[in-house]
């Protein structure tokens, strides 16, 4: 005998059978529409891996050009041991990859990744029909026509004097291991600045905060680290901050050092350094907010996370607010942006000084939380996309007058002679519907596509240039 329980609720609307009927309607009309927008996700997503951009081009008349996808054919040449058909057969190896060719300065095809002298910028001598124009990797020569020393580095615009200003790690001096295990090195010579006007012929500065020869218990001295500095100004007190990761050789340091100076020009006198709320610190860069505010961010907890906070209003320390954001996800070298009111953050992979996959970033509020959106890169070819260009961020320059329109800055890191490392500069756009949102969102497009486009050589669009 079935006895009825009172307790038990029952599972059926309170409605008649019409009512059920258009409920059902409802959810499965709803359950078509998530599925119509997940194909569309998976769609946009395949188009973009593959480097198709139709999607995602940019309305803005001055950016076409930069958008434009261009292709790198590049062949690999038989791996070594491997040219005769006999040897082949003995000893099949695994094929070479164009990670492998980057990564052996023996390689046929080296002057692909790091050209010669003979194919350097020469913003004096390129004047003309050649003026104005970036290749990528190629040696850059400053106006007195010695190559830019100016890695891991960051630029500011000082209205003061109307120029930009490119800080970065003058690293000029011989490439060693400080031990068997040790990553490539070279000693801290200091921070070089160079100026401009027009973001391509370049002033040497000099060098603005010096290494110390002498005293070997100072963060500065040669045989320390000094990496990825970054210069803001402060409206409050005039002056000019540096902000570097600092390390000793093995890299357990793990700190930042701050240093100021009353001109962009240097010298900076250095303040010390810290561990930013008691945490490691390695990569690292500041951005300064429309508001004033300024943050630091930074690679922490053996570089699994990243951390930001405020600094405070001299911009000489940070205030106690830290969050953690991309938890878990292993990211360096983070360059930081913000367009129409939403932060962007390019990061790299950490793999030392060899090449990685780019990662693309988006949050609504600075502090986070920060949802990681994709691979930015398009052109060149896959292993091009997945090795960010062969370069790794450091940047990124915000145009004035293109919305939405940036300046990538990476480095072509040469881990055999670190000083001969080269300057990758791209067109980065920020606009078209996101690549990755379906875990997220259900196919919603939270924020617009980031991309990066590889070009062998390119320029900025001429109202951009004569105006500067
Ligand atoms: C990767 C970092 O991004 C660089 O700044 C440098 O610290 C190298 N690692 C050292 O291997």
């Amino acid at each position: 005998m079935r006895v009825r329980n009172k307790y038990r609720k029952s599972t059926a609307f309170p409605c008649n059978v019409g009512s059920r009927c258009s409920i059902s309607i409802v959810v499965w009309s709803l359950v078509g529409f998530l599925l119509m927008l997940q194909i569309y996700s998976l769609i946009s997503h395949r188009n973009t891996v593959s480097g198709d951009v139709k999607l995602h081009m940019s309305r803005h008349p001055l950016v076409r050009e930069l958008e434009q996808v261009e292709e790198e054919n590049i062949q690999i040449p038989p791996p070594k041991g491997k040219r005769s058909p006999r040897a082949a057969k003995r000893r099949p190896k695994r094929t070479t990859t164009l990670v492998d060719e980057f990564l052996d300065e023996n390689s046929q095809i080296r002057h692909v990744f790091f050209p010669d002298m003979k194919t350097a910028i020469d913003p004096l001598k390129d004047a003309g029909n050649d003026s104005f124009y970036y290749y990528p990797a190629r040696i850059w020569l400053d106006t007195e026509g010695n190559p830019i020393q100016a890695h891991g580095g960051g630029m500011i615009y000082d209205e003061r004097s109307s120029a930009y200003y490119w800080y970065g790690e003058y690293k000029d001096g011989p490439t060693y291991h400080a031990h068997k295990k040790g990553a490539a090195r070279v000693d801290i010579i200091g921070v070089g600045c160079y100026s401009s006007k027009d973001l391509w012929t370049w002033k040497n500065e000099g060098i603005v905060l010096t290494a110390e020869e002498l005293n070997e218990t100072h963060d500065l001295h040669k045989s320390n680290v000094l990496e990825r500095p970054k210069v803001i100004y402060n409206e409050n007190t005039g002056k000019y901050v540096m902000w570097m990761h600092i390390d000793d050789a093995n890299y357990t340091k793990a700190a930042v050092g701050i240093a100021v100076s009353d001109y962009p020009t240097g010298p900076f006198d250095y303040l010390g350094s810290q561990r930013p709320h008691g945490y490691e610190s390695r990569d690292m860069t500041v951005f300064k907010d429309d508001d004033g505010v300024a943050y630091l961010i930074y690679s922490s907890e053996e570089n699994s996370e990243l951390h930001i906070g405020p600094l405070t209003k001299d911009y000489l320390d940070v205030k106690p607010d830290m969050r953690r954001i991309l938890v878990g996800q292993h990211r360096e070298a983070p360059a930081l942006f913000k367009y129409r009111g939403t932060y962007y953050m390019i990061t790299s992979g950490c793999t030392g000084w060899a090449p990685n996959e780019a990662l693309a970033h988006a949050a609504d509020s600075i502090m986070g939380p920060w949802e990681t959106m994709g691979n930015p890169c398009i052109g060149g070819n896959k292993m091009f996309r997945l090795a960010t260009f062969f370069a790794q961020s450091t940047f990124v320059i915000p145009l004035p007058g293109i919305p939405g329109s940036y300046i990538f800055m990476a480095d072509r890191w040469n881990p055999a002679d670190l000083s001969d490392s080269r300057y990758v500069w791209l067109p980065l756009i920020v606009g078209g519907p996101a690549d990755r949102p379906f875990e997220f969102n259900f196919g919603f497009p939270l924020w617009p596509r980031v991309s990066i486009y590889w070009h062998r050589k390119w320029r900025l669009p001429s109202s951009w240039r004569v105006t500067k």
